[in-house]
């Protein structure tokens, strides 16, 4: 497990007394009035659009004067209890982590309020009965994005004429899914079927299947890897490709074109993220969608931990503003994505 102690060497003096059992050091005169210790762990660096989270988290809080602890738990959950853990034997005033998966946090933040340290959840949402255990959520809504990823399916497949022989048949498609038990995904998925099934009830034609779904882990290797597998096996007529990130997306991408097939033209494809790869691509026709999830966390982060610090509530859930970019827009008018 990787960490980085930003703001001050002093700090990271008194997080390495902590680890062997001492206190908190007492604030010393130059520490900015408002500054605030912040234990922040992050899952990894598995995309572009991670390493642009941590940054903005970062740069955030440097701006604010927040004393911040940073953990990469290297995609492992018990990196991330054992990250929370040292937060909270080295008192620190707030907790953020992203968990990895939703499952599996109660234990932890039980430790997290017994000590009285409030806890941020930040960008994936976790499963638990007791909602006290955390103070609030930020990030995006990842339900609503598999929304707005079918949505565009729907209005492709239902109104572009350049689809017209579609019309009659069954859209079937193919599935590139996020980390297994990480709320994003399970909520990308669900929102994407909900919409289906919406639309597969009250239209006659074209109904849209699922045929095959797995996950790629939301890394481009895999994206490659499973789209290998998948256009090389006797997975037949697929019309879409529906990828939770922009990473596995690239992956296929490739492995298509290795294969001699048009992404975006043979294949319809969506995918989630925006990073600026992806947009690229969108304006090369190789991605038909892109629904944005936005990975500017960290000025909210900062924020909702400094209300925190300050012993006050915070909103139970915070979404960040997301956008979604079709084959159809004026992607002249699209700003530099900055990841
Ligand atoms: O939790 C957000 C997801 O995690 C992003 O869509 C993906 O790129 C990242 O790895």
């Amino acid at each position: 497990m990787k960490f980085v102690i930003c703001k001050t060497f002093f700090c990271l003096a008194v997080f390495c007394l902590c680890l062997s059992g001492c206190q908190r050091a007492p604030e010393t005169e130059s520490q900015e009035t408002d500054s605030f210790i912040l234990g922040f762990s992050q899952i990894g660096a598995e995309s572009a659009w991670r390493l642009r989270n941590t940054q903005s988290v970062q740069d955030a809080g440097t701006a604010a004067g927040v004393q911040l602890i940073y953990f990469n738990a290297e995609q492992k959950q018990e990196n991330q209890i054992r990250a929370i853990r040292s937060f909270i034997a080295y008192q620190v005033d707030v907790i953020a982590f992203v968990p990895i998966v939703s499952d599996g946090w109660i234990h932890v933040l039980e430790e997290a309020q017994y000590a009285g340290i409030p806890v941020l959840i930040c960008d994936r949402e976790i499963n638990i009965s007791n909602e006290n255990l955390y103070a609030g959520f930020i990030g995006t809504n990842s339900r609503q994005e598999g929304v707005l990823a079918a949505d565009f399916l729907v209005k492709k497949f239902s109104v572009n004429d350049r689809q017209e022989a579609s019309r009659n048949r069954q859209i079937r498609i193919v599935e590139l899914s996020g980390t297994e038990g990480s709320s994003v995904a399970i909520n990308r998925a669900l929102g994407f079927r909900e919409l289906l099934a919406e639309y597969n009830d009250t239209a006659e034609t074209p109904q849209f299947e699922i045929i095959y779904s797995a996950s790629g882990d939301f890394l481009r290797s895999k994206g490659y890897e499973l789209m290998s597998l998948i256009l090389d096996s006797n997975i037949e007529d697929i019309d879409v490709v529906y990828s939770h990130n922009d990473s596995m997306t690239l992956g296929a991408i490739e492995a298509m074109k290795e294969r001699g097939i048009r992404p975006g033209t043979d294949i319809v494809i969506v995918s989630i993220d925006a990073e600026q790869a992806a947009i690229e691509a969108l304006r090369q026709g190789e991605i038909n969608c892109v629904v944005e999830c936005n990975p500017n966390q960290g000025p909210n982060i900062i924020r909702l931990a400094s209300l925190l610090a300050q012993g006050e509530t915070i909103p139970r859930i915070t979404y960040m503003y997301s956008r979604v970019f079709t084959e159809w827009d004026d992607l002249s008018l699209i700003l530099p994505r900055g990841y």
